[in-house]
This record gives structure tokens, C-alpha cells and sequence, in this order.
């Protein structure tokens, strides 16, 4: 029964949650949730089980739950992952049980199901970006998503699984008080300095004369030499900015940015390369991408490329102080 504890060891003072589209956390109702989620996904399912000729059966154990403070596109995109997983894990008859609980300063929600299980080498890996069983159906990064929506939300994720006997992902969220402690305007915008920065450039030349100017600037710089170890420090700390190399051998720059934006969409990346002045000119911007620095980078035009980074940082932290006008009325049991 592992609990992946880093989720709540990750928090940092000062961090606010950063959500999806609207920019900041509203009341969500997670038992109305789950029946839309239920009926969304259901022409999928339906299909999926009547193709593999098996019945499944999807059902709900809502209790009296209060109310979350969340991102509502963000925790459908969750629940939607977690119920075709649980479709995806039973090639035979099965259910698939959708559970709410009050539990003092938070509301559980599982999503049970009957299917296959897994190995506890897959259940420790499941939340990894890239990790999948299912081959060329599966891009590994459902699970990665959910891992980042809940660390946004400050909850808790639980996995139990055993091959052959299914599975449960237990899913923590803090109950929405009736005032957030949120941080003052001044500490959620960005300081000149304290930056948590991951620069990933498989040049070491170029890494570690970055790494040299931020930590002049008192920042705070991780390295990574590969996309794919530059997304796995990503996923496991809590990086305030990414600046990425473009052209870099397996993972490009491109697809980092691309997958970053997935995992943790108002978290700036910026794009290192030989050829910013000339994408500039094209006014080529890769998707995910938020500003584009170029080589060979001074110290000058490094801090014009974090203050830009900055203000995109800060644009998303304000609106979440919003919340501070929830009615009390909001903490109501439903
Ligand atoms: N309910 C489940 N039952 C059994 N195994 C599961 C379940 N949920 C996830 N897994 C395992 O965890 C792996 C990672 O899941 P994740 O959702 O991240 O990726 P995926 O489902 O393989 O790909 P995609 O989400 O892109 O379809 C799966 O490949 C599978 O092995
Ligand atoms: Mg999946």
C-alpha cells in the first residue's frame, strides 16, 4: 500500500495552485463530477466492452461529501484517465466503482475496478511519464497527468493493486475552508531572485555557463543532460521555470516543452537555440514554448528571457488569489 507522499512533501510555501483555463480554484462538487463523468465517458466504455464482447458495469457509492477547492476541467481530465484505465484493465466481465467519502479535512474519491491489477513493478511505476504496458496504444503519460493535477490541488494519491484481484486508486483532496491561506499579492509574484530553474541542454559547456550566471543571480539551477531525464526531474521536484536546448538527440526541445505543458500547463518554458533570432523572424513559436532565448546566451539577455518567463508565472498566480472571496457558505456538506 504505497502512499507517494512526495505529492504533499512537495508543497512549498508561496506556491499557489496553478489551474487549468479559468486561472484559479472554484468550488467543485466532486459527487456531481463523477455522475458527468460517468455519462461523459460512457459511449466509450460502451463501445470498448461491447467490441471485447464483455459487460461492464459502472457504478457509484456517493456519500454526503463537502465541498473542494479545484479545477474542474483539470479533475474531469483526471477522472477521465482513471475510468479508461479501469475500462482498459478488463478484457473480461468486470465493474468499475466510483466511491466518495468525507474524512475529516478531506474528501476520498475511488475509482475501484475488478480488471487485471498490476505487478508491484507497475504499480510503482504507473505514475511515471512514458510508463505504459499497452505498447503503441498507450503514451504512458494518463497517469503522469493525474500525478500533476493532484499535486495543483495539494491531494493525495493511494494506489492498491494486486494482479488478478484489480485495482483502487485512492485519491485525497483537501476540503475547500472558508477562506484559503493564501499567500499576499507580493510573495506570489515572482522575486527578481529565488527561482527554482531547470535548465536541460545535453551541451555541458552551455549548462554549466547558465548554471553559473542564475546561480550568480541567486537562483536556484538543476541541470539535466536529456529530455527524458530533464521531464523526470521535472515530474519528481518543483521547478518554478524549464529552459530547454531545441535540438537535442531522442527527446527534442520541442517535445519536452510540449509534454511539460501537459504535465503542468502555466509553468513557463523557455527555449534556448542557435536559431532564436531567425524563429523570431519567422515568428515561429513551438506549441508550449513561452519565450524563446537565443545563443550563445549573455547574462544580459538571459535575465530579459527569466523576466518574460516571470510575467507569465505571475499572470497565472494572481488569479488564483480569487478565491479569497468564496462565501462561507461555500464549505456546506452537499
Ligand atoms: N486500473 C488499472 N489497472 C491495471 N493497470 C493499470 C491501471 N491503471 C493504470 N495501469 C497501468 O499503469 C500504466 C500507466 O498508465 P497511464 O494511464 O499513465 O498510461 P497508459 O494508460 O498506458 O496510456 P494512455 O493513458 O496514454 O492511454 C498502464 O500502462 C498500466 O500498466
Ligand atoms: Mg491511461
Amino acid at each position: 500500500m504505497g502512499t507517494h507522499e512526495d505529492i504533499t512533501e512537495s508543497k512549498q510555501a508561496g506556491f499557489l495552485p496553478a489551474s487549468g483555463e479559468g486561472g484559479f480554484f472554484l468550488p467543485v462538487h466532486l459527487n456531481k463530477l463523477a455522475e458527468q463523468m460517468i455519462s461523459l465517458t460512457q459511449p466509450k466504455w460502451k463501445d470498448q466492452a461491447m467490441a471485447n464482447g464483455v459487460t461492464l458495469d459502472i457504478r457509484t457509492d456517493l456519500q454526503a461529501i463537502p465541498v473542494i477547492a479545484g479545477n474542474e476541467t483539470e479533475l474531469r481530465e483526471m477522472l477521465t484517465n482513471l475510468i479508461f484505465n479501469a475500462v482498459d484493465a478488463m478484457p473480461h466481465d468486470g465493474a468499475i466503482t466510483l466511491r466518495t467519502r468525507h474524512e475529516g479535512e478531506h474528501v476520498l474519491l475511488e475509482v475501484k475496478d475488478t480488471g487485471i491489477g498490476m505487478t508491484e513493478e507497475v504499480r510503482e511505476r504507473c505514475l511515471e511519464p512514458f510508463f505504459s504496458t499497452k505498447g503503441e496504444q498507450g503514451t504512458g503519460l494518463g497517469l503522469a497527468m493525474v500525478f500533476g493535477i493532484l499535486q495543483r490541488h495539494e491531494g493525495e494519491i493511494d494506489i492498491q493493486s494486486r494482479p488478478g484481484e484489480g485495482t483502487t486508486f485512492s485519491i485525497r483532496l483537501p476540503v475547500l475552508k472558508e477562506q484559503m491561506e493564501l499567500v499576499p499579492p507580493q510573495e506570489a509574484a515572482t522575486p527578481s531572485a529565488g527561482l527554482r530553474i531547470l535548465v536541460v541542454d545535453d551541451d555541458p559547456r552551455v549548462r554549466e555557463t547558465i548554471r553559473a550566471f542564475l546561480v550568480s543571480d541567486k537562483h536556484e539551477a538543476e541541470v539535466a543532460f536529456k529530455g527524458r531525464e530533464g521531464l523526470e526531474k521535472f515530474h519528481a521536484g518543483n521547478y518554478d521555470i524549464v529552459m530547454t536546448d531545441r535540438a537535442m538527440p531522442e527527446m527534442s526541445g520541442d517535445h519536452l516543452a510540449a509534454a511539460i505543458k501537459k504535465l503542468a500547463p502555466h509553468k513557463p518554458v523557455i527555449m534556448l537555440t542557435g536559431f532564436g533570432d531567425m524563429m523570431e523572424a519567422a515568428d515561429e513559436h513551438p506549441g508550449g514554448v513561452d519565450v524563446i532565448l537565443s545563443k550563445p546566451v549573455s547574462l544580459v539577455r538571459l535575465r530579459e528571457a527569466l523576466a518574460k518567463a516571470s510575467r507569465h508565472l505571475r499572470a497565472h498566480s494572481t488569479g488564483e488569489l480569487r478565491i479569497t472571496t468564496i462565501s462561507s457558505t461555500a464549505g456546506r456538506a452537499i
